[in-house]
């Protein structure tokens, strides 16, 4: 067990706590509530956030007075701290990235035509069944490390990209090993079930079948992934398919999360049943589910980088969503076909300025909801004394700056289970 020194973060210009101000996930106005503190402190012990208020009170504490040797102290020096981010939709276990698509896409081709002509998630298949552990393994820790950088501390990390079942083992068990020399937390999950692979074409029911009846036991079994997700669209899998693995899911322990809407529309009544934690993208939703959605704790998690990138002029409408009582989260959906970012930062700008979130609403949107939609929001998301000591410092006076500055990554210090990570010299 790492020892984690008590640490003591004064001067925060503006620190947004995110502290609760209702049960359940952020929606409508809640979602702009920041509980910002001015000339703020936290106090972390043991990895867990003890106590948060302003850095007058702070220094008057007594047993703060007579331990503060003891403390590691980090002068703020008046920037914005907040909770560390949630990126609750990542694919980092893939070798190579897909620059042919890339040059495909620019010179006109769609997502579809690339996938049709052997390009897309298919062609990250080889890569990953081909690779090492070891290699795949070092491929999410560098991705891990990229992550702290950018302020983000909670991770949701899907397979995906070996889909058979010993190669979706292996990413799984390569998310594990890369967890484990990170300060962070990871949230892993199994999405066999992202495309049909190339020796099941025309048979895609004897592969769900294989997900359902071979990988997804294993899977739990060895406890390698806390949730299970399918891609339900056109050209992959079925809503009837989604439902299949969906029960299995629920038979085997496991939670839920489903990518969906990104290319066409699916109806949501059947898949609602199974309660997930979330369902993503949601370019696409129906008007007369979004009243059954609202009324539901299923998050709506958003990622506007794989609209960006795979240069669309539609995005997915956050303020229909929103104004319908949708809890909204937003991540990164970082993978090598459709959204090669894992900055926060950047998608958060997105979000702003392609589907007219407030700042605000963007920062909740991607800590306390992107906690929710992880089921950890009793743990994450909030600086709240009893929650873990996950903290992201930026280069800024004003939180609204975050998303404003697009581009460039100002994140200084990020903070993980008690853990400073730092890039900051104080
Ligand atoms: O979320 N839509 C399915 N999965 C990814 C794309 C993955 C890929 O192209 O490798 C997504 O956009
Ligand atoms: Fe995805």
């Amino acid at each position: 067990m790492r020892k984690i020194p008590p640490l003591l973060l004064i001067n925060i210009g503006q620190l947004l706590t995110l502290r609760s101000t209702s049960d359940g996930p952020r929606r409508g106005a809640s979602l702009s509530e920041l509980g910002i503190i001015q000339d703020a402190a936290v106090l972390c012990l043991g990895g867990k956030i003890v106590s948060v208020g302003t850095t007058k009170d702070a220094l008057r504490d007594p047993w703060l007075k007579k331990n503060r040797k003891k403390i590691i102290e980090v002068d703020c020096r008046g920037r914005v701290v907040l909770p560390g981010f949630v990126d609750s939709h990542t694919h980092p276990v893939f070798m190579q990235p897909r620059l042919v698509d890339f040059e495909k896409r620019i010179a006109g081709a769609n997502y579809e035509e690339i996938a049709e002509a052997g390009g897309g998630i298919r062609s990250s298949i080889d890569g990953v069944r081909k690779a090492s552990k070891a290699a795949l393994t070092d491929k999410v820790r560098a991705v891990l490390a990229d992550l702290a950088r950018h302020g983000t501390t909670t991770v949701e990390a899907k397979s995906g990209y070996g889909l058979n079942l010993e190669s979706e083992l292996k990413s799984l068990e390569a998310i594990r090993a890369a967890a484990r020399g990170w300060p962070g937390t990871v949230v892993p999950t199994f999405l066999g079930a992202h495309v049909v692979p190339p020796e099941y074409r025309g048979r895609s029911q004897e592969y769900v079948d294989l997900v359902c009846n071979e990988m997804m036991p294993d899977v739990a079994k060895r406890k390698l992934a806390q949730f299970v997700d399918v891609f339900c669209d056109r050209g992959a899998f079925s809503a009837g398919d989604a439902t299949h693995i969906f029960a299995a899911a629920e038979e085997h322990g496991l939670a839920i999360r489903a990518h969906l809407g990104q290319l066409s529309e699916t109806r949501l009544g059947a898949l609602l049943r199974y309660r997930p934690a979330s369902l993503d993208h949601m370019d696409y939703v129906n008007d007369a589910d979004l009243p059954m959605l609202a009324q539901s704790d299923t998050v709506a998690t958003l990622v506007p980088g794989a609209n960006y990138f795979l240069g669309l002029a539609r995005y997915p409408d956050a303020r229909r969503l929103i104004e319908s009582g949708v809890a909204v989260a937003l991540a990164t959906d970082y993978n090598p076909g459709s959204s090669p970012t894992l900055s926060i930062p950047m998608a958060m700008s997105l979000a702003c300025t392609h589907m007219k979130m407030s700042p605000a609403e963007a920062i909740a949107a991607a800590t306390i909801n992107g906690a929710w939609a992880l089921r950890m929001a009793d743990r994450k998301g909030s600086v709240e004394a009893g929650k873990d000591a996950d903290l992201a410092m930026f280069d800024f006076t004003d939180y609204r700056e975050i998303p404003y500055w697009f581009g460039a990554n100002r994140c200084v210090m990020t903070i993980m289970n008690g853990v400073p990570s730092g890039h900051f010299s104080s």
